[in-house]
């Protein structure tokens, strides 16, 4: 078989960042002469890009290796050979312990390494041993990759930003993905270049802790967030804006006023807030009270009314007791979230909340989470609802299941579904509500919207 005819296929698991790092892995591929398949049992390298946030994430890896043994073994009675690679947090967590619970495993790579890819193959061609890259070399990562040149859809992603020196006690993010780094102003800018110059029209800044940037501007100074979204909105061609994950800290006041500002950045955020009690916002090492995560989203409402809100949070951190929950439930209320993601606590290795002897009961987690997904599919829906009769602007990007569907999204980052052409996609058009789910809305197009301000972006 020629280097050309080589095929990848790639698993993605977990968090935008990942999405984003498979995308560009797939790019360091094809300069190798790779080309992508979506049947694993064609693929020459299967890639498992993996999740550690939570036990259920990592363990879902070892299973899929499970499958994969038996696909490696049916290619080589054919007489085609596979690589597997485990990428990502799981590979950066375990490094070589991974090979040894699963010794088909050839190469593991973590996050900061992935522009090595193409000399690791030749490496692990050269010889017959399993190759373990997990260091942490910071920009190189960046530095090295090449343009952007897949097939992107219309809304895209942009990491920033990577790693955490937060330190939430429940957290493995700042033991896998290092401490935080932030891409330089100008190599951001060009990115979005790029991508808008295969046309993108929506940007997600992505980060562990995106508003905590603090890359380098073209002076010298040190950036901030707020000056990075002010420059991207200037671009010819962007017409939406977005970034995810924020830490409550660091919504700076120039950040809020951005929010305000800045017409092109949607009207939504994404804020995790994790527990409404105090006592145990400290136990995580939050950094902020649930005082203070109101007056910030007072803050936010003041300058952009219609936000949509999301957030993250925890139950049955150790020793939470139901008063504790109580307050996470009055927070939620108070607040009123148009979405969010709620998770039961889950000891990490190496994560000092893990080695807190006053672990909750799994039947107390679940019998919470129940009662806290309840209240939020309740402020999910009804937020959907208050969309009937809406006239919205929607920015399609795919087919949908149904013939002739097509699916985008509202300023507020819910899935909407319309009868149209597949000529709309890439498009942002002037959508009417006609109905509400608990997860998507329904629509009926009426004309093609106006793209977002160019001249005067600014408000
Ligand atoms: N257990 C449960 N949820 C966790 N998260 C992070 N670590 C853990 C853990 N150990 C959640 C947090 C975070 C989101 C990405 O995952 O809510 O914001
Ligand atoms: Fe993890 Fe906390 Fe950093 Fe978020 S802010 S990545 S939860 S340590």
């Amino acid at each position: 078989m020629t280097e050309q005819a080589k095929k990848v296929f790639i698993k993605t698991y977990g968090c935008q960042m990942n999405v984003y790092d498979s995308e560009r892995m797939a790019e360091v591929l094809t300069a190798e002469g790779f080309s992508e398949t979506s049947e694993m049992s064609n693929a020459d390298l299967i890639i498992l890009n993996t999740c550690h946030i939570r036990e259920k994430a990592a363990e879902k890896v070892y299973s899929e290796l499970g499958r994969i043994r038996k696909i490696k073994s049916d290619r080589l009675a054919e007489g085609r050979s596979t690589k597997i690679a485990v990428a990502g947090c799981v590979a950066q967590a375990e490094g070589i312990e991974i090979t040894r619970r699963a010794p088909i495993v050839d190469f593991v790579v973590g996050p900061q390494s992935y522009h090595r890819l193409g000399e690791m193959l030749k490496r692990s061609n050269a010889r017959c041993q399993k190759i373990i890259e997990t260091e942490f070399p910071g920009a190189e990562k960046f530095h090295n990759q090449p343009v952007r040149q897949k097939r992107l859809n219309a809304s895209a992603f942009l990491t920033i930003q990577e790693g955490c020196d937060k330190f939430c006690t429940f957290c493995v993010v700042p033991y896998t993905r290092g401490a935080e780094y932030s891409r330089d102003y100008t190599e951001i800018i060009q990115e979005g270049r790029q991508l808008l110059n295969h046309g993108v029209r929506e940007i997600t800044l992505l980060g562990q802790n995106v508003n905590a940037y603090h890359g380098t501007m073209p002076d010298g100074s040190t950036g901030s967030l707020a000056r990075l979204l002010y420059g991207l909105a200037e671009l010819e061609g962007l017409e939406r804006l977005r970034y995810t994950t924020s830490h409550p800290s660091d919504m700076s006041a120039d950040l809020i006023r951005a929010h305000g500002e800045i017409n092109k950045l949607m009207p939504y955020l994404h804020l995790p807030f994790q527990s409404g009690s105090d006592r145990i916002l400290a136990a995580m090492n939050r950094k902020h009270t649930s005082a203070e995560y109101r007056r910030i989203v007072d803050r936010i409402r003041n300058v952009r009314p219609e936000i949509a809100l999301s957030t993250d949070i925890i139950v049955g951190f150790p020793d939470e007791t139901d008063e504790d929950f109580d307050e996470t439930m009055k927070l939620v209320e108070d607040i009123n979230f148009a979405q969010a993601y709620s998770f039961k606590y889950s000891a990490r290795p190496g994560t000092p909340a893990a080695n807190i002897p006053l672990q909750v009961e799994e039947q107390q987690k679940n019998e919470r989470l129940q009662t806290l997904q309840a209240l939020l599919n309740e402020q999910q829906s009804r937020f959907n609802r208050s969309c009937i009769n809406r006239v919205l602007p929607i920015l399609f990007d795919k087919n949908g299941r149904e013939k002739g569907q097509i699916i985008g999204r509202s300023p507020y980052l819910q899935a909407v579904n319309a009868q149209g052409d597949g000529v709309c996609i890439g498009k942002i058009m002037d959508v009417e509500i006609i109905s509400a789910g608990p997860n998507s809305l329904k629509g009926v197009i009426k004309s093609v919207a106006e793209p977002a301000i160019k001249d005067s972006m600014i408000n």
